[in-house]
């Protein structure tokens, strides 16, 4: 029997910012483990590309994204092999273009063609892991709370905030609870920060560092009060949110109607990224005494603060500080237990998550020139077990 296989997660999230990558070890239940993580950004010109194809474009530009996606990818996980990283599996999550889950038609679009992938790195690739759970009537997001589970619960209740381009939060009961997993989408994460300060800075800047513009500004709260009046704050879970949203046309929205400095904008935009994310905690989930935070945005100091302050009652730390884990690499960790759970036809239970009506295998598999070396690597972990997929049924 192997006694692990390894697995790349590639995250590529909502704000478009570049590959999160990371590499566990994984011996077929448990968490795995984590032995490293890299960051390849995207050029702005290639970020824009990625924000325009999320309007009205030709399926002809959509087309040609998912292969420059696809081979981006590919060239990535390609230099990592360069650089010594071995890995039998690569969970591509792709890059969300659409994700719409309370349409007529509920739909969920992640793009980068995995082929590109599996061609570059000759690994299989698991890719595609939205639309199942859109099959069973869940939100297809977010997905990785349960890996947060897996990952964090502890002897009493915690709260896990991914801080990506939407903030999503997870409630993880604790061990030997029956209480079940809560999780959604609070609202925006960093989409709004970003978006205005590439709009006040006509480009020049991609993100708010550290949080240092808004923290020269002062927060508008006549205003933020409004602001937290928005339906989608007031709208219970299971609910997901993205682009469609949360996006670059409501902030120039709201700059348009703002009566004062660019930085009394940003403060009051972080202010209102940490209310709302308080707000949910409040309104919607069961106490925890502690938070945990991961994303990019735990790398902002304001919004840090002001989560503080919103939550005074909460002990709030970053992932890396408290557990060792870095902040960057827990969604990418995340997919890549995801595409595990995928190669073993394992079908993760979400209903208090996405809404499922019940678990799903989530993604696909695309064999790379390794698929047979990999089918015979892990058929002894099938044969050794009923899975829960047979369970399921
Ligand atoms: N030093 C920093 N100061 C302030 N903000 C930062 C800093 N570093 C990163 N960020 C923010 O984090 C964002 C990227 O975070 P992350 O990669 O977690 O989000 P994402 O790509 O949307 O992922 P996902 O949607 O999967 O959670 C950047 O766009 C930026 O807003
Ligand atoms: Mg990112």
């Amino acid at each position: 029997m192997p006694e692990a296989i390894h697995i790349l997660g590639m995250m590529s999230g909502t704000s478009a910012d570049g590959m999160d990558a990371a590499l566990l070890r994984w011996t077929g239940e448990g968490p795995g483990s984590l032995l490293g993580h890299w960051h390849s950004p995207y050029p702005p010109d290639f970020q824009e590309q990625i924000f325009a194809a999320q309007g009205s474009v030709s399926a002809t530009i959509l087309a040609r994204l998912d292969r420059q996606l696809g081979l981006r990818h590919g060239a990535f996980a390609v230099e990592l092999q360069r650089q010594g990283a071995s890995f039998d599996l690569v969970a591509m999550h792709g890059q969300t273009v659409l994700h719409q889950p309370d349409d007529p038609y509920p739909h969920t679009l992640q793009i980068g063609s995995p082929y590109d992938l599996a061609e570059a790195s000759g690994v299989t690739v698991a890719h595609d892991f939205r639309r199942a759970d859109l099959c069973v009537n869940g939100q297809g997001a977010p997905l990785t709370p349960l890996y947060h589970q897996v990952l964090l619960a502890r002897s009493e209740p915690i709260l896990v905030l991914n801080l990506g381009g939407m903030a999503n939060l997870s409630w993880i009961p604790a061990h030997g609870s029956t209480a079940p997993l809560q999780a959604f989408d609070s609202g925006p994460g960093n989409v709004l920060l970003d978006a205005a300060v590439q709009w006040l800075s006509q480009g020049k800047l991609r993100f708010d560092q550290n949080g240092h513009w808004a923290h020269t500004g002062q927060v508008n709260e006549e205003v933020l009060s409004r602001w937290l009046r928005w339906e989608y704050f007031q709208k219970p879970p299971p609910k997901s949110t993205g682009r469609e949203l949360f996006n670059q046309g409501l902030v120039q929205e709201l700059w348009q109607q703002w009566q004062g400095s660019q930085a009394d904008f940003l403060a009051t935009l972080t202010a209102l990224t940490a209310r709302s994310i308080a707000q949910a905690v409040q309104d919607w989930l069961p106490p925890a005494r502690k938070m945990l935070v991961f994303g990019g945005g735990a790398r902002n100091l304001l919004l840090m603060e002001q989560l503080r302050l919103a939550l005074p009652e909460i002990v709030m730390e970053t992932g890396d500080v408290a557990l060792g884990i870095p902040v960057e690499a827990l969604e990418a960790m995340a997919f890549a237990w995801l595409g595990g759970q995928c190669l073993l036809g394992f079908a993760p239970a979400l209903a208090g998550v996405t809404g499922q009506q019940h678990p799903m295998v989530l993604g696909s598999l695309y064999p790379g020139r390794n698929w047979s070396s990999l089918c015979a690597a892990i058929s002894p972990w099938h044969a050794a077990r009923i899975t829960p997929l047979d369970n399921a049924q």
